[in-house]
């Protein structure tokens, strides 16, 4: 049988920079070099500052990776990297270096779609996933609810129609002052507090496959200015917790709707926010209850990394599909467009 290729993947749409050497569905080296400090200060992602360290950080990455794979760059069948959607100019970095990279060792480039990446990440710690699902895409950028008729084959089922879920736990954790990433600090401070203490409100419960959540971020900031003058604000590890909750209780609805919509046998899932301990928890819950089996990359591969990018990218090698050298980046790349 004929080995899988040998993939060196870049991810560099954001504020992670990530390189990861992946042959079929073993991941040989995975490594991350994050810019949270550097944004921290700034209370979010700064473009500018999120391009510069990738430029800093792409190229020992990319040793470190080939060397924990113990591989050499000869060894290599394809390079891949992020195309979009994401920053323009922090895609451009692992974009131009992989381009470059794969020029060098004359093998085949393979610009990827960030989201059909963070579809993949299942693949790689539950072998029985794959169409038909229903897949929970939830990130800082994007949130959607996409089919997965085949693989290559995605219909969006439903997305937000304003605020991502990760941008909602950002923006919240950074009003409520418990720093950036937002998702993670929430996730930590909700530990011990009690998610019935506040119920905030669930949006859109008359459009099954759609999310929003502006109005969340208003219900709690009206909330909490008013309480904090009348002196009666709940503790902060119940504030977070019922945050969380009103948050993960639409994304689980919503995944569940879709469910019930195609029928499907499975469910899986990727983005940051699927990192979230309360998330797994209720989607394992649900998925149960439903009969359906549940796929979830653990938390590592939940966020942003270069593995994702090379499973999507040895599914497109397979077609056939690489990308020329001329290709540009596509900061505002949609799947299945
Ligand atoms: O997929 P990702 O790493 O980057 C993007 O493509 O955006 O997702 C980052 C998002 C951030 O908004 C972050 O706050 C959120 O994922 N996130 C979480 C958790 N870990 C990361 N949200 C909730 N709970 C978490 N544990
Ligand atoms: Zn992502």
């Amino acid at each position: 049988m004929k080995r899988a290729p040998l993939i060196l993947g870049f991810e560099t749409s954001c504020d992670e920079t990530g390189v990861a050497v992946v042959r079929g569905s073993t991941v040989l080296s995975n490594v991350l070099a994050t810019q949270v400090d550097e944004h921290a200060r700034f209370g979010g992602v700064v473009p500018e500052v999120a391009a510069r360290a990738h430029v800093e950080a792409i190229r020992s990455l990319s040793h470190r990776a080939l060397r924990d794979a113990g591989v050499h760059s000869m060894d290599l069948d394809a390079v891949a990297a992020t195309r979009g959607p994401g920053l323009a100019g922090a895609l451009m970095v692992g974009f131009s270096y992989g381009k470059a990279l794969a020029w060098a060792l004359d093998i085949p480039f393979i610009g990827v779609d960030h989201m059909e990446g963070h579809l993949f990440a299942p693949r790689f710690e539950n072998p029985e996933y794959g169409p038909p699902a229903v897949v929970l895409l939830a990130s800082g950028g994007h949130s959607e609810i996409v089919h997965l008729r085949r693989w290559g084959d995605y219909e969006v089922l439903g997305a937000t129609i304003d605020d991502a879920a990760g941008e909602a736990f950002d923006k919240l954790a950074r009003f409520l002052g418990l720093g950036f990433p937002g998702g993670p600090a929430i996730d930590r401070e909700a530990e011990t507090g009690d998610p019935a203490a506040v119920a905030f409100p669930r949006a859109l419960a008359d459009r099954p496959l759609d999310l929003s959540f502006s109005g969340l971020k208003t219900a709690v900031t009206t909330y909490v200015r008013s309480h904090h003058e009348a002196g009666d604000l709940p503790p902060m590890a119940d504030l977070a917790a019922a945050i969380q909750e009103a948050i993960v209780d639409v994304l689980v609805t919503k995944t569940m709707n879709a469910v019930a919509a195609t029928g499907v046998p499975a469910v899986g899932g990727g983005g940051g926010v699927l990192a979230n301990r309360r998330l797994r928890q209720r989607l394992a819950e649900e998925c149960a209850g439903a009969g359906v089996a549940l796929h979830l990359p653990s938390a590592e591969l939940c966020t942003d990394n270069g593995a994702m990018i090379a499973a999507a990218a040895a599914f497109r090698l397979g077609r056939g599909e690489v990308t020329s050298p001329d290709a540009e980046v596509d900061s505002s790349m949609r799947l299945g467009a």
